[in-house]
């Protein structure tokens, strides 16, 4: 039975479909059966696979339409095996606006994931960059957080908002819990940056993943190319951090 994660920052540009897509990979690299969810009407994480044609049938239509089942399409069996995506398109900012007049409008991807649990080991839900009825979907519909942030103080604020949010989503999934803030893009020869990185393990101590991704180029450029860190060239670096986030992620259970 799948372990549901989502990966969630009210802020945008932190990190939250980059750190899905390549956790989600480094997972399918330790053997496990891996979901990727897009829950953001970008379509980003659908295009760091170059998944975006296959955008036809959305998580949008399985989310307005409880008949509909979610869409799954494979990532690449060839460079990325036991990897799926569901995949996301502009549309479902449109679905979001009309999930709004629905019943149980919160707890529709929980229900849809429900479905699907049993053929995979982890889920991974990538979200906007809001906390919006999509957000709320996926943190209803998860029982671990995932928070990657910079390390700017201007970030700080919004960790303990979204740390108040999933109180008050745990009204409606109790078992819910924030699993761990993530480093995602440090740049350690930055001052501000050591600075925050130290008061962020100060202040949040061992929810904060030990393994920090730093910033580097390779991991932009493989999401450009619509492809993981295990399969760019010269991300040799980048592709051992994701790998010891996975295994940090599988012992926090
Ligand atoms: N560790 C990193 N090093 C370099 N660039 C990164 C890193 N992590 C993310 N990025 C880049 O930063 C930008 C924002 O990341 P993204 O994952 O899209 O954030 P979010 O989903 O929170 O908006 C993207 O261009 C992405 O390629
Ligand atoms: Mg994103």
């Amino acid at each position: 039975m799948a372990r549901i994660i989502a990966v969630a920052n009210q802020k945008g540009g932190v990190g939250k479909t980059t750190t899905t897509a390549n956790l989600g990979a480094a997972l399918t690299m330790l053997d496990h059966r891996v979901l990727l969810v897009d829950m953001d009407p970008q379509g980003n994480l659908t295009a760091a696979f170059g998944l975006e044609k296959q955008a036809e049938c959305t998580v949008a239509d399985a989310l307005l339409d409880r008949r509909v089942p979610l869409p799954i399409v494979p990532v690449n069996p060839a460079t990325h095996p036991r990897l799926d995506l569901v995949p996301s398109a502009i549309p479902l900012a449109m679905a979001e606006a009309a999930l709004s007049n629905k019943l149980g409008r919160e707890l529709r991807l929980r229900d849809q994931l429900a479905g699907v649990q049993h053929a995979y080991d982890y889920i991974l839900i990538d979200t906007p960059p809001a906390l919006g009825l999509l957000t709320i979907n996926a943190l209803v519909a998860a029982t671990g957080v995932i928070v990657p942030t910079e390390a700017r103080f201007f970030s700080l604020q919004g960790l303990q908002m979204l740390q108040e949010s999933v109180d008050e989503i745990m009204y409606l999934n109790p078992r819910l819990t924030l699993l761990g803030i993530l480093l995602s893009k440090l740049d350690r020869r930055l001052r501000e940056e050591r600075a925050v990185a130290e008061y962020l393990r100060e202040r949040w101590g061992a929810l904060v993943f030990q393994t920090e991704i730093s910033a580097n180029s390779k991991i932009l450029e493989a999401g450009s190319a619509g492809t993981s860190v295990f399969r760019y060239a010269g991300a040799e670096r980048a592709a051992e951090l994701y790998l010891a986030l996975a295994r940090e992620v599988v012992e926090r259970g």
